[in-house]
C-alpha cells in the first residue's frame, strides 16, 4: 500500500538527463563534419537572437569525459544524447571514422560509469547537402536517413539499448518548412506537411531496418501539448483547441499509432499545393504501414499545455511571448490553416520563456495516450525549463552557487504528475531532465539556460545548480522528498 504522499517510482524507472549534438558539442569543422541546416541557419540575419550558433557551444566534443564524470556524481541511470549526422556521414556521403569514434568512445565511457546511453538519431542537424536538394520536402532524405541510421547502429548497436529515431519532428517540419522559425527557414506553407510525412516515413523506414539489425527498443520522440480552450465556454474557443490537437499531436499521433491520417486534416490544407502538388500526393501506398510500425517505447517531451483563443480578443489582452525578446526574421504561423489562434496569458506562472507552467497537464496528456492510443510503454525525454539564473559567490569568495529554486520545483511538480499517472495506471518508465547542460537554445541563441547544470561560457566551467543536487538525490534514493 502506498499513501498518498509516497512518491516512491517503480525500482525499474530511468532518472536521466539529455541534450542534443548542436546545442552541446561545438566542433563545428572538426574531424570531418560538414555542415548542417543550423550552422547555414544560424548565420541568416535575424534568424536567432545575438546571432549566436553552435561552433563551440558548451564544447562538449573536447570535454566529453569530464561532462560523462559529471552526470556519474549526479548519479544519473541514463544519458540521451543525440548523435550529429553531419559528423557520422559528413555531407551525407561515405561514413566517417572519426566521427563515428566520437560517439564510440562516448558510449564506452557512459557504459564505464554505469550510466546506460540512448541514442537519438536526429535532433535537428540535417546535412546541408541534403537540403540543397529539397531537405525533407524530397522523398529520398528518407531512404538516406535510414541509410545513415544503420551506419550508426552497425557502431553503436552492440553496446546501445535505446533507439528513438526522430526528437520532436513537429518542429523539423512545421517550424522548418512552414514557419521558418527553425532552419533551414523555410515558409512554404503546405510543405511542412510534407516535410512530416517524409520524417515519419524515415521513421518508418528506419524502425523496419534496424529490428531487422538486432534494435530491441525503438521508439520516436513526439512534443506533445495538451490544448484546453482559453475559454470553454466560447465555442470559438472549443474548435481552436480542437484544431490545435490536431495540427500539433494528432498529425503524428494518429499515423504513428493508428496507421492512418486524421481525416479532419484535409479541411485545412484544402488547395494548397507544393511544386503543384497536394501533400496528399506524397503519400506512397505502403508509407501508413511501414509508419505504423509496432514500437516499443514512446517518447514524450513536454514542457506546457496551450489554451488557443479563437475569436478576436479586446484589446489590452495580454499574450504569451510578450515579455521575451524575440528573433528580428520575420516569420510565419507555423501551421497552414491556423492564423487565427492566439495565446492570452491564463494567469499560470510562467518560466523564462513565457511559457506557463502546468504540470497536471502531464497527467491528463499521459492518461489519454493510454486510453486514446494504447500507446507503448512511455518515456518523459524531455521536461524542463529556462529561468534567469542568478549566479552567486559561494562562502568561500570564489565558487558559484546558483540556488535555482524555480526549476528544482519545476521538475518536482512534473514529477509528481508523472507519478499521479503511473498511480492511473499509466506505464510510464523514465523521465529525463532537459537539460543536462546550458547549452544553445535554438532560434534563442545562449540567452535562455535550461540546464541543471550552468555553464560559464567564457571559461567552460560547469557548476551543478540546486535543481542538480536535488535531482541527483531523487535519482539515488528514486523518490521524490516529502
Ligand atoms: C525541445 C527540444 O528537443 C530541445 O532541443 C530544446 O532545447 C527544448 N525543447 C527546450 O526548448
Amino acid at each position: 500500500m502506498t499513501s498518498p504522499n509516497d512518491t516512491t517510482f517503480p525500482s525499474t524507472f530511468l532518472f536521466g538527463a539529455a541534450t542534443a549534438a548542436y546545442q552541446i558539442e561545438g566542433a563545428a569543422d572538426e574531424d570531418g563534419r560538414t555542415p548542417s541546416i543550423w550552422d547555414t541557419f544560424s548565420r541568416v540575419p535575424g534568424a536567432v537572437l545575438d546571432a549566436d550558433n553552435g561552433d563551440v557551444a558548451c564544447d562538449h566534443y573536447h570535454r566529453m569525459p569530464e561532462d560523462v564524470a559529471l552526470m556519474r556524481s549526479l548519479n544519473l541511470d541514463a544519458y540521451r544524447f543525440s548523435i550529429a549526422w553531419p559528423r557520422v556521414r559528413p555531407d551525407a556521403g561515405a561514413p566517417n571514422q572519426k566521427g563515428i569514434d566520437f560517439y564510440s568512445r562516448l558510449v564506452d565511457e557512459l557504459l564505464g560509469n554505469g550510466i546506460t546511453p540512448w541514442v537519438t538519431l536526429y535532433h535537428w542537424d540535417l546535412p546541408q547537402a541534403l537540403e540543397d536538394l529539397g531537405g525533407w520536402t524530397n522523398r529520398d532524405t528518407a531512404h538516406r536517413f535510414a541509410e545513415y541510421a544503420n551506419t550508426v547502429y552497425d557502431a553503436l548497436g552492440d553496446r546501445v539499448p535505446y533507439w528513438t529515431t526522430f526528437n520532436e519532428p513537429w518542429c523539423s517540419a512545421f517550424l522548418g518548412y512552414t514557419g521558418g522559425q527553425h532552419a533551414p527557414g523555410r515558409q512554404e506553407g503546405v510543405a511542412g506537411v510534407i516535410a512530416a510525412h517524409h520524417l515519419m516515413l524515415a521513421h518508418g523506414l528506419t524502425v523496419d531496418q534496424l529490428r531487422e539489425r538486432g534494435a530491441k527498443q525503438l521508439g520516436i520522440t513526439l512534443n506533445l501539448t495538451v490544448a484546453d480552450p482559453y475559454d470553454a465556454a466560447e465555442p470559438a474557443d472549443v474548435d481552436a483547441a480542437r484544431r490545435l490537437d490536431l495540427l500539433w499531436n494528432r498529425v503524428f499521433l494518429d499515423p504513428i499509432l493508428k496507421g492512418r491520417y486524421p481525416e479532419e486534416l484535409a479541411p485545412h490544407t484544402e488547395g494548397m499545393t507544393f511544386e503543384g502538388k497536394t501533400w496528399q500526393d506524397y503519400v506512397h501506398e505502403g508509407d501508413l504501414a511501414l509508419i505504423n510500425a509496432p514500437l516499443e517505447m514512446l517518447g514524450v517531451n513536454y514542457y506546457h499545455g496551450d489554451a488557443p483563443a479563437g475569436r478576436p480578443m479586446p484589446s489590452g489582452t495580454d499574450f504569451l511571448g510578450s515579455r521575451i525578446e524575440h528573433p528580428s526574421r520575420p516569420t510565419r504561423l507555423p501551421w497552414p490553416g491556423c492564423d487565427d489562434f492566439t495565446f492570452p496569458r491564463r494567469g499560470l506562472p510562467e518560466t523564462g520563456l513565457d511559457w506557463e507552467i502546468q504540470p497536471e497537464g502531464l497527467t491528463r496528456l499521459l492518461t489519454r495516450l493510454k486510453d486514446e492510443y494504447d500507446a507503448p510503454p512511455i518515456y518523459i525525454t524531455e521536461n524542463g525549463a529556462a529561468f534567469d539564473d542568478v549566479p552567486q559567490t559561494g562562502a568561500d569568495g570564489s565558487s558559484l552557487v546558483i540556488d535555482d529554486q524555480d526549476r528544482l520545483s519545476f521538475i518536482d511538480g512534473h514529477l509528481r504528475a508523472i507519478h499521479d499517472a503511473i498511480e492511473q495506471g499509466v506505464d510510464v518508465r523514465g523521465y529525463f531532465a532537459w537539460s543536462l547542460l546550458d547549452n544553445y537554445e535554438w532560434a534563442y541563441g545562449y540567452r535562455q539556460r535550461f540546464g541543471i547544470v550552468h555553464v560559464d561560457y567564457d571559461t567552460q566551467v560547469r557548476t551543478p545548480k540546486a535543481s542538480a543536487e536535488w535531482y541527483a538525490e531523487v535519482a539515488r534514493t528514486g523518490a521524490l522528498p516529502a
